[in-house]
């Protein structure tokens, strides 16, 4: 396999523009911009922005691009990047991440090894804020997606960014830069193939990975989930030879500011075939992500541990196959969970919920005070909600907000969606508790329901991420293939622990 991502150095600085010495100028450009605050900027092109934007060439719409020499007198760079990022007042930080993801990628094409962002004065926001989302951005374009090919280019890296901003603040330079390298980690992760990538694989991977950053690990085998009695998890691994394992991965801050826990649960289903309700073999091949939750909680947990958030966290990634063998689960079939509660399986084809059930349960006897499980759980999420906003669910509504709130600053987007108590009738069962389906109608809501009867008294909230887990088609700032969504706003959540954690 080809190196799949590599971390450039990221620093900040406050120096004059013309002293910033890389391969790239990257300049963020408003639709109605002087360049009152980047005065020279314009005569250092030899006034190709200006004449640009006179002949209507450039006119600074979202992701518009213009490229120009630098030939100013002094001035180091002798290239520039002109990226719009349209009306100043409706700028947000995602849109500044995807600018410096463009510049990034940008470099990379051209084979330039360095870039210089120049985050603007005039840029509606804390400079701390926009210094972690380009950080985050420019370290997001130095990714490829995993290849098996064995002839082809070399990729080109970028191995140098600076950015240049009013005040410098490393602290947010190294904030986004990890937080981007972590979200790396879980996009390789989640693009490798069911083949490569089995639970043993994945628990040797995370172990690994956390160990690196110095989290707590512990990975439990098939006989340690049958002495907790985890039926569902067990249920699901049945139909293949692979054992399937369970990941726990624990944080604890330095100096603990905060008595609560916070409890991350990420579903990894190495390859879902859908069991004896087998899918159709027509993009199949896509359910190699369905471990993309695992892979945000494992990933989060990495930043959480490595940026030293306030809290302490507790991360579980149960991990199986769902495969049709010949022990498989059969529709009609009950599980019994850890909890106690009995559930028919209506189909097999519902198994993120059976797996994460009973992780939910486990994660609660570790005292976890908060919950949050993300997992690529329903096609009904794409359908309600597309492919570029997840689904969020769960209760009290204010702890959802939280989430909301953290999600909007990773750049993951994220919209609630109701768990009404009337929707448990959807998984009624004759002769277990409740089914595992319901149905067409609301699929997205009634997996959700499902959930809700194991996350006990804690304040939870379930994140599905169907739809934004992998990207179909390329766009100039992403990739195609695994987004890596989840990763930051888990980590966010965590590291502004303080924001939410007295306020139930
Ligand atoms: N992993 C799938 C959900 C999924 C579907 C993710 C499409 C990404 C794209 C999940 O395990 C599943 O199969 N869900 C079923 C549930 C149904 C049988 C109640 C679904 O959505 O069809
Ligand atoms: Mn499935
Ligand atoms: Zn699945």
């Amino acid at each position: 396999m080809h190196t799949v991502y590599k971390t450039p150095a990221v620093a900040a600085s406050s120096r004059p523009t013309r002293d910033l010495d890389a391969d790239l100028l990257l300049i963020p450009v408003f639709e109605d911009d002087d360049l009152a605050d980047e005065r020279d900027l314009d005569a250092a092109s030899g006034g190709e922005y200006a004449a640009a934007r006179a002949r209507g060439a450039f006119s600074g719409k979202p992701y518009e691009q213009l490229f120009t020499p630098i030939s100013g007198d002094g001035w180091k760079a002798r290239r520039a990047l002109w990226v719009g990022v349209g009306p100043r007042n409706t700028l947000t930080t995602e849109q500044l991440r995807r600018v410096a993801t463009i510049g990034g990628l940008v470099a990379r094409q051209r084979r330039f090894g360095s870039i210089a962002i120049v985050a603007r004065a005039s840029l509606p926001h804390p400079v701390g804020r926009v210094i972690q989302a380009v950080a985050e951005g420019a370290v997001l374009a130095n990714y490829e997606g995993t290849s098996y090919k064995t002839s082809g280019e070399p990729v080109a890296w970028l191995d140098r960014v600076e950015i240049r901003a009013a005040e410098m603040d490393g602290t947010a330079a190294e904030r986004g830069r990890v937080l981007a390298e972590c979200t790396n980690v879980a996009r390789a992760l989640a693009n490798e193939p069911g083949n490569v990538l089995t639970p043993r694989e994945f628990a040797d991977r995370a172990a690994k990975l956390a160990r690196e950053a110095s989290l707590q690990v512990e990975i439990l085998d098939e006989r340690q989930i049958a002495d907790l009695k985890m039926g569902m998890l067990m249920g699901v691994a049945r139909g293949s030879s692979e054992p399937p394992r369970l990941v726990v991965l624990r944080y604890k801050p330095k100096q603990v500011a905060h008595q609560a826990v916070l409890g991350l649960v990420g579903k990894g289903i190495t390859f879902d075939t859908g069991g004896i309700s087998i899918k159709p073999s027509e993009n199949m091949d896509k359910m190699k992500d369905d471990m993309s939750g695992g892979a945000a909680v494992l990933c989060a947990m990495m930043a959480v541990a490595r940026l030293g958030a306030p809290i302490q966290c507790i991360g579980i990634i149960p991990t199986t196959e769902n495969m049709p063998g010949g022990r498989a689960m059969k529709p009609g079939d009950i599980l019994t969970s850890a909890e106690g509660k009995t559930v028919e399986v209506l189909n097999t084809d519902a198994e993120g919920r059976l797996i994460l059930g009973d992780a939910m349960w486990y994660a609660r006897t570790l005292g976890v005070t908060h919950l949050v499980d993300v997992a690529t759980l329903t096609g009904a999420c794409v359908v309600a909600l597309g492919k570029t906003t997840s689904g969020l669910f769960g209760r009290p509504a204010s702890w959802v907000e939280q989430v909301r709130l953290a999600s909007e600053r990773a750049g993951d987007r994220s919209w609630p969606m109701p768990v009404f108590d009337d929707y448990k009738d959807l998984l009624k069962s004759d002769i277990a508790d409740f089914s595992n389906t319901g149905g067409r109608a609301g699929g997205a809501i009634s997996a959700a329901v499902f959930l809700k009867e194991f996350a006990g008294d804690v304040p939870w909230v379930h994140m599905d991420i169907a739809g934004t887990a992998w990207a179909e088609e390329a766009k100039p700032y992403q990739p195609k293939g695994a987004t890596g969504v989840g990763v930051r706003t888990l980590a966010e959540l965590a590291l502004d622990a303080g924001s939410w954690v007295n306020s139930r």
